[in-house]
Formats: C-alpha cells, sequence, structure tokens
C-alpha cells in the first residue's frame, strides 16, 4: 500500500509546532536563509541515538560551550571528553565521536561531507545518522528512518508485521514522500512520532496525517506497530 505522506501538511504543521531544540536553527533565522550547522547536528544525532531528547539538552550545550567547532572537540584529550560524556551511556559513543571529529578534521579539513554517501565512511555514522545529517544539513532528499517515524509509519500503513520485518517496505514509501524541504520534514516526523502519535497515546485530533492514517480508522491506533512474537 505505497501511499505517499501528505508532506506539505506534515511542513505545515511543524511551521507551526516544531519543538524548539538547541541544535535547530529557529524559525526566524530559518527565514533568512540561515542553515542548520553540521557540526551541532551530528553532535546532537550522536548524543540522541540511545537518549531522550530531554537527557541530551543540558549535555549538548555543556559540550558545544567546551568545544564550540569541531576542531575544538578534535583537538580536546579523549578522557575529557569521556568525563563529559559520563551519565549519557554507550561510552563507545564517546570514543567514536572524538575519533570523527579527528577524521573530519584530518580527512576533510574540518568540513563535514555534504552528502549521506560521504557522511557514512566516518566512524561511528551509520545508515540512520548519515541520512539525518545531509536531510537536515543539506536538504537531501532521503528517508530518515527512526524509531519514531517507524511508529508513525507503521500506524499510517496499518503495516500488520513486526517493523523489523517491515522496515524497508516502510522506507520505501517514506522515500516517495521526502518532499524539498527534506531536513524539516525529517524533523517534523520525529516530532509528531515523540509528541502527538507517541507510543502509548495517539493524539489523532492533533495529526496532520490523521486524513490518510488507516490506524486512525480503527478502536485502536496504538495496537500498531504490531509486536513481534516472543
Ligand atoms: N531525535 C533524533 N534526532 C532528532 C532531531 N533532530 N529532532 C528531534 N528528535 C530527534
Amino acid at each position: 500500500d505505497p501511499r505517499p505522506l501528505d508532506a506539505e501538511a506534515v511542513l505545515a504543521w511543524y511551521d507551526r509546532h516544531a519543538r524548539d531544540l538547541p541544535w535547530r536553527v529557529p524559525p526566524a533565522l530559518r527565514a533568512q536563509g540561515v542553515r542548520p550547522d553540521p557540526y551541532r547536528v551530528w553532535l546532537s544525532e550522536v548524543m540522541l541515538q540511545q537518549t531522550t531528547v530531554a537527557a541530551v539538552r543540558r549535555y549538548f550545550l555543556r559540550f558545544t560551550e567546551l568545544w564550540p567547532t569541531v576542531f575544538a572537540l578534535a583537538a580536546a584529550p579523549l578522557d575529557s571528553v569521556l568525563r563529559e560524556w559520563a551519565g549519557l551511556g554507550y561510552y563507545a559513543r564517546a570514543r567514536n565521536l572524538h575519533a570523527c571529529a579527528q577524521a573530519v578534521v584530518e580527512r576533510h579539513g574540518g568540513v563535514f561531507p555534504a552528502t549521506a554517501a560521504g557522511l557514512a565512511t566516518l566512524p561511528g555514522i551509520g545508515a540512520y545518522t548519515s541520512a539525518a545529517i545531509a536531510a537536515i544539513c543539506f536538504d537531501e532528499r532521503v528517508a530518515v528512518l527512526d524509531g519514531n517515524l517507524e511508529r508513525v509509519l507503521a500506524r499510517y500503513h496499518r503495516l500488520e508485521v513486526p517493523v523489523r520485518e517491515g522496515k524497508e517496505e516502510l522506507r520505501a514509501v517514506l522515500q516517495l514522500s521526502v518532499p524539498q524541504r527534506a531536513g524539516d520534514f525529517a524533523q517534523a516526523m520525529m516530532d509528531l512520532g515523540a509528541t502527538v502519535c507517541a507510543p502509548r497515546n495517539a493524539a489523532c485530533l492533533l495529526c496532520p496525517l490523521e486524513p490518510g492514517c488507516a490506524a486512525a480508522r480503527t478502536a485502536d491506533p496504538t495496537a500498531y506497530p504490531v509486536k513481534a512474537a516472543k
């Protein structure tokens, strides 16, 4: 069922309801053509991989205060990076973070590659992170599929198999929906998943995707995504 999403409705919702997060560019500056900084977007995405937005906020502010550029982070002693990371967990992420900053400086003169394919060659940057940075910073029209989007899309399409089995199908229909404003679209979908189409509560009355959503037509939209058999 490859129905594309109404990306225009999603973007109109985002223009009104985007969360104010420290790695985003506020709408007034966006309107003047200011683009997100790849260093800040990369740092936020690595921090957000296994940690909530609420917990990441203060770490992000601390890191960018101590190390405002990729050059500063690359030059920092690893042990101070690990010390500041304490509490975020998964210390391999912090080691990769430092290695990636050094790779950007040494291999790319401190400039992050501007494509998902280029970004994916860097340490610790996998399929999700490379797509997220490329979309958010460079509006590359790639599908950015995180856990929030998997839930929104599984509901929209009433995916009757667990996400693990239907993921490539979801990615394909998402890809068909990505508009020119690819970065805003990706972040709009993340915000929708976090605030409207939440795991245990689907606020369909507030959702710009409600008109086309298959699960919104059922008694319990939160029954999707279906769980894998144990
Ligand atoms: N989760 C991961 N990346 C995010 C982003 N850019 N905005 C909101 N939530 C996110």
